[in-house]
């Protein structure tokens, strides 16, 4: 069933978290339902504005379709991810979407929040929620000072003025991650004292984080030995870092880099292995068959499962 993604996050803040699978592709998509279905787990499945100009949107959507048919015990939310109000405007026309992201964290705080309500206001007549956005993801670099570094980050002080004006019904927020796969090469994790800050300003607020791959370094090393040149210090958040995140009120968790570097480790190592073939579909089976391993391990470290 597809309900709208605050309904998700109400039921798991403090708790659990709820996975948001950034998708692009069909065996993506498959791959999640099928895994959802098997342990009862509850799940945002999210299209970026690239992934929807892929091809056209309304077959990105007829994929989640489908594979709503097909899996019918699933309980999902269908999110449109990093969106402007055009984008947001067509998600909401079109019906499908239950929750939709205005991205417009790089504007300053009036603006930011003048942006965010105007959508609220149109989102909320249908029913579908609003992840807002209140600082910028771009990872701190090393040579950043104190000061630039502090910039990026979600300012605390502003949390409660910005989700009361805004009405907003999660806030994704700058913690330390940042989008890709080098999230934390300057050697700094994830900001716990910022997380602690901004719940004890919005008690009970669902808070999302952007940025939440965790990059296995051994899926890193098996793209370089075919051929890749992904750089070794790839990192991203760990195992302990999100569970220990959960009671932070950190209650959706976005991850699109670890589904495209199992893709792009099982595609060069099967043309690799096998230089004498041309089907596609031979490893596009077995990218579905990693990915449901992998997502059952996502679950099972957010603990979604079971949860329905
Ligand atoms: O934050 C979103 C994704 O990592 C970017 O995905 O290439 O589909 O826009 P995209
Ligand atoms: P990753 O790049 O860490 O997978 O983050 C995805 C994301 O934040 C999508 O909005
Ligand atoms: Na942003
Ligand atoms: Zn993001």
């Amino acid at each position: 069933m597809k309900i709208n993604s605050s309904s998700l996050l109400k039921e798991a803040y403090g708790k659990f978290c709820i996975p948001a699978i950034n998708v692009s592709m069909p065996e993506q998509v498959y791959a999640l339902f099928s895994t959802a279905q098997r342990m009862n787990a509850p799940f945002i499945i999210q299209t970026t504005p690239a992934a929807r100009e892929y091809m056209h949107p309304v077959i990105l959507l007829n994929y989640v379709k489908a594979a709503a048919r097909i899996f019918p015990d699933v309980l999902f939310a269908l999110h449109l991810d990093h969106g402007n109000e055009s984008h947001i405007y067509n998600a909401i026309e079109s019906g499908e979407y239950t929750s939709v992201m205005i991205d417009a964290s790089h504007d300053p705080l009036e603006k930011n929040i003048e942006r965010t309500k105007r959508i609220t206001t149109q989102a909320h007549l249908k029913n579908i929620s609003v992840e807002a956005e209140l600082g910028v993801l771009s990872g701190v670099e090393d040579h950043l000072n104190i000061e630039e570094e502090n910039a990026l980050y979600t300012n605390p002080a502003d949390v409660e003025y910005f989700v009361k004006e805004t009405g907003c019904d999660s806030l994704a927020v700058a913690v330390g991650t940042s989008h890709g796969a080098y999230k934390f090469s300057g050697g700094k994790g994830l900001r716990f004292d910022l997380l602690k800050d901004i719940q004890e300003r919005v008690p009970g607020f669902p808070i999302v984080l952007h940025g939440a791959s965790s990059i296995d370094s051994e899926e890193i090393k098996r793209i370089n030995a075919t051929g890749g040149k992904i750089k070794e210090d790839a990192k991203g958040l760990t195992e302990e870092e999100i569970r220990k995140a959960i009671p932070y009120g950190i209650c959706k968790l976005n991850i699109a880099t670890d589904l495209r570097i199992v893709w792009t480790r099982v595609f060069r190592e099967y043309f690799q292995n096998h230089p004498d073939q041309l089907d596609p579909l031979k490893p596009g089976i077995q990218y579905i068959e990693e990915l449901k391993k992998l997502l059952e391990k996502k679950f099972e470290i957010l603990g979604n499962s079971n949860t329905t």
